[in-house]
């Protein structure tokens, strides 16, 4: 049918300048042992690889997916980077959220262009470049840092890889508060998320979203009990297990190393104070907190009986266990 094929029509020409590496943009050469470098494309600039210099001015005009040569005659392909390679090509201050979980978070906080979000702390910036990649070209990540020299080392990456218009960065420590308001999200990524429970809500629009990354379990519990005194409701935590396998049609099968714990996710709403935290505690929290009742209760008659009959009253049957 000639519909779907006018569908499938692309809206501009084979050969046009968009298929093609210009300078400005940001490209990686990748070789054929599978390594990776991005870079961004300039007249003068030049990318040193094992397998030798790439010149920028030899890379422009050519077509992404095709083979460009290094200096001393190597292989490699030009391709368009992907969000995972770009966080990966971060150079690092601090430990990276893996791609695996800041896909996630950005699906969990709801975020889109437009969103506002304010995340602590930035770190090497591999959060701060996924979450400004969701919601630019027309919303905003507030991101916050302690430590000046890994302030330095995002602001480098968020620049070399073209998002820092899309980020305010501040350099502080977020002990007295965050420097945005209205935001529709927080994320923190520090040490001891719940200390700072009163400045999310402070930061949060009514009902906004709540997410931490953490590595120990002792960790969370802490934050857990920091929900019931801040409102926080709609708890959750997750953890995701990334299993990746090696493509290989003739023999394919797991990977050999596979990535271990990264650390807990933990999501939650930032409800109204004037709530009744009780009723909206998750389900199996209610029934375990009425149980716990139950059990007092009948602990409390037990005791009371025993006594009656200690003092030569009525005997009673055994009474039942919670269940
Ligand atoms: C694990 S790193 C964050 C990594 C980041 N999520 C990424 O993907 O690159 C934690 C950072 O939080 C910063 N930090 C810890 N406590 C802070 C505080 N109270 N205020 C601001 N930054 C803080 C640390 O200096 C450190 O750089």
């Amino acid at each position: 049918m000639s519909d779907s094929l006018e569908f499938s029509q692309p809206s501009f020409p084979a050969d046009g300048d968009r298929w093609r590496v210009q300078a400005g943009d940001l490209a990686m050469i990748f070789t054929s042992d599978y390594k990776r470098f991005v870079a961004r494309i300039h007249p003068e600039g030049v990318t040193h690889t094992h397998l030798g210099a790439f010149r920028h001015i030899d890379l422009i005009g050519a077509k992404w997916g095709s083979t460009v040569k290094s200096q001393i005659g190597h292989d490699a392909l030009v391709l368009q980077p992907s969000l995972t390679d770009i966080m990966k090509s971060l150079k690092r201050g601090t430990q990276i959220i893996y791609p695996k979980d800041a896909a996630y978070i950005v699906h969990r906080l709801s975020l889109r262009a437009g969103s506002r979000v304010v995340e602590a702390g930035t770190g090497s910036g591999g959060l701060t470049t996924a979450l400004a990649w969701a919601v630019a070209p027309s919303g905003m990540v507030f991101t916050h840092e302690a430590r000046e020299d890994i302030y330095q080392v995002a602001r480098e990456n968020l620049a070399r890889v073209g998002l820092l218009p899309y980020v305010k960065m501040a350099l502080c420590d977020i002990e007295k508060g965050f420097r945005a308001d209205d935001a529709d999200a927080v994320f923190l990524d520090v040490r001891e998320p719940w200390r700072y429970l009163a400045h999310v809500r402070h930061a949060l629009r009514p009902g906004g979203f709540f997410a931490s990354l953490l590595p120990t379990a002792n960790q969370v519990i802490e934050l857990l009990r920091g929900f019931d005194e801040h409102h926080f409701a709609d708890v959750s935590v997750e953890e995701l297990i990334l299993r990746s396998y090696k493509p290989t049609p003739e023999r394919f099968r797991p990977d050999d190393n596979l990535i271990g714990h990264t650390g807990y996710l933990v999501f939650a709403r930032c409800i109204d104070l004037d709530e009744d935290m009780a009723r909206w505690r998750q389900p199996e929290r209610q029934r375990y907190e009425a149980r716990l009742q139950t059990q007092a209760e009948l602990e409390a008659e037990a005791k009371r009986r025993a006594a009656e009959v200690a003092a030569g009253g009525k005997k009673y049957p055994k009474l039942p266990l919670p269940g």
